[in-house]
């Protein structure tokens, strides 16, 4: 059974494991990377489990600025717990559990946290083929981003309440 639930620092191993099997090696987080987040922003973290075991996860901070920038991926400190934005640094479902609706659940999940939280909107960057999959959860393209992360071209792509 699937079950969405906040992550903890048991989880640390199974993320990273899952990120290195996700991204290429430019682009995924390391397991100091992940580390650093959880001491900062735990609570901004979610995981899917299938009968226990960790199949995807999600994890962003809280900002004022309104798009991310590249700093921000390995620097957890510049989380701000009052921010308007909760941004989502990575996404990430294990290849045999695609397809199931498990991304977009937890997307889902981060978004009504926010919500629950009173932030102004929910903020990330994705690829060209994953536009119009956040499209269909309700974000807008603010077309390309800033961001160079991994040598990629990324799209700004904002979900405003
Ligand atoms: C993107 C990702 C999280 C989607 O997870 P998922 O659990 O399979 O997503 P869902 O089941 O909610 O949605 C599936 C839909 O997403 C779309 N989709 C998913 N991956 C896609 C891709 N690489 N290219 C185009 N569309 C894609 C499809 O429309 C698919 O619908 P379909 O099955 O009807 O074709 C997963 O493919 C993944 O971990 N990819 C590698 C890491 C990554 O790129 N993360 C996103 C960073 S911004």
């Amino acid at each position: 059974m699937l079950k969405i639930r906040k992550a903890n620092i048991n989880d640390i191993d199974a993320i990273a494991d899952i990120e290195k099997r996700c991204f290429p090696a430019a682009e995924a987080a390391s397991k100091s990377t992940f580390e650093s987040r959880m001491n900062i922003f735990i609570n901004h973290f979610y995981v899917a489990e299938i009968d226990g075991e960790i199949v995807g996860f999600v994890n962003g901070f809280v900002s004022d600025e309104r798009t991310i920038r590249d700093e921000m991926f390995e620097d957890a400190s510049l989380h701000n717990e009052s921010g308007k934005y909760q941004m989502i640094f990575g996404l990430d479902v294990l290849k045999e559990h695609r397809r199931k609706g498990i991304g977009h659940k937890l997307v889902q999940t981060m978004i009504e946290a926010a919500k629950d939280e009173g932030r102004a909107g929910v903020i990330l960057t994705c690829k060209n083929e994953l536009i119009s999959y956040y499209e269909g959860m309700g974000f807008i393209n603010r077309g390309a981003s800033k961001s160079v992360h991994g040598g990629a071209v990324w799209y700004d792509m904002e979900l405003i309440f």
